[in-house]
């Protein structure tokens, strides 16, 4: 529903609180720099979808050269394709009847390519695919330290055999995301280190595959922590960054970004200032999301001198020596722990050139 029919441009104070606020100019250069990246790399980049979940996101992406999108989501998956946005990586093994019939439709409609990591969840999607008479793509999902899907990487070999004897799937290639490099807060030659490893790897997985007879085109690694070390390393082809498009808190704090390059934040309102010096404002859990903090600090940053400790669903809470000058009406913007999460609470996002909203583009596929 459409409450507030603020006309566009505007200025922020014009606009409803709590509000999510795309920093256009940020992100253009987030793109374009990535983009620079995967080329001075030598790889393909497939951002991560999840963390816009916004087409006209989408589209600058394309245009800077991106071969297609990384998804979690079966939703994200027809987004996307409706939206015709190219090669599609639904990295997310489709488990149950709907997402296995689901994957069979999107995949004839063609271009995509879906996650497996063992027997139990090819078996179903070789069965439902050989019935509707189409060959889906799919690479092994690795587990290179995360803890999450994905099998070890001494066993890649021996379940590309197995899988090999399924008709209707084809292996394209190996896929990690290795999301255990945000472990190393505060020691990033440490991260890049686990990085390169995480890269050789899957550079040595995709090896021992292909000398066992079967294809391994694609050796892709995926995060933005890991962008600028595990797609360096020779023989990886693909990088799948996703948070790098706006950026955030927590990835400050992991040295992937500086905060000036974080490009969403939420506009948020003084609507109390308590008499023991606590403020209280109308952006609380379902505003910022309940990501946790990477640095410890709360629900999201605010300023070097206020915390923002405690969150009910429509307030926050904010201590600290820098409260002591807000007044009621005031505003504030916040920059997220995780972009991704807090994106996902929200039905759109207002476009800012400086202090000016210009448009609000909507997100879509959101659960
Ligand atoms: C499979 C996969 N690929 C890529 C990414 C992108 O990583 P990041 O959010 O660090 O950019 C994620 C993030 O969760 C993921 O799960």
């Amino acid at each position: 529903v459409t409450v507030f029919d603020t006309r566009l441009p505007a200025p922020l104070d014009a606009l409803p609180t709590p509000a999510l606020l795309l920093d256009q100019a940020r992100m253009s250069r987030n793109i374009a720099d990535m983009a620079a990246r995967a080329g001075a790399a030598g790889v393909r980049l497939r951002p991560h979808f999840k963390t816009s979940k916004c087409l006209p996101v989408a589209r600058a992406q394309l245009a800077a050269g991106a071969v297609g999108f990384t998804c979690a989501t079966a939703a994200e998956v027809a987004a996307l394709q409706d939206a015709g946005a190219g090669d599609l990586l639904w990295a997310h093994a489709p488990v149950g009847p709907a997402k296995v019939s689901f994957a069979v439709s999107a995949a004839a409609r063609g271009s995509l390519t879906i996650a497996v990591d063992s027997m139990a969840v090819a078996a179903p999607l070789s069965e439902a695919a050989s019935a509707a008479g189409v060959t889906i793509p799919y690479l092994i999902e690795v587990d290179t330290g995360h803890g999450r899907a994905g099998v070890p990487p001494e066993s890649v070999t021996a379940l590309a055999s197995e899988l090999a004897r399924l008709p209707g799937l084809e292996l394209r290639g190996v896929f990690t995301h290795e999301g255990q490099l945000a472990r190393h807060v505060g020691d990033r030659p440490a991260l890049e280190a686990a990085g390169r490893h995480v890269g050789e790897t899957m550079v040595a997985v995709a090896a021992a595959v292909t000398s066992a007879g079967h294809p391994c085109q694609v050796v892709s690694v995926g995060s933005t922590p890991g962008a600028t070390s595990a797609p360096e390393v020779p023989g990886v082809t693909e990088a799948r960054a996703g948070t790098y498009v706006f950026y955030d808190a927590n990835q400050v704090a992991l040295g992937s970004a500086a905060s000036e390059q974080c490009a969403l934040t939420v506009l948020t309102r003084v609507v109390r200032v308590r008499a023991d010096g606590t403020v209280i404002t109308d952006a609380g859990v379902k505003a910022m999301s309940s990501d946790i903090s990477a640095a410890g600090n709360g629900f999201g940053v605010v300023a070097p001198d206020i915390d923002f400790t405690l969150a009910n669903e429509e307030h926050g809470f904010l201590t600290g020596p820098g409260t002591t000058k807000l007044r009621v009406g005031d505003l504030l913007r916040v920059v997220p722990n995780h972009a991704c999460g807090t994106v996902n609470m929200w039905s759109g996002m207002y476009v800012v050139d400086g202090d000016t909203a210009t448009q609000r583009w909507t997100t879509t596929a959101r659960h």
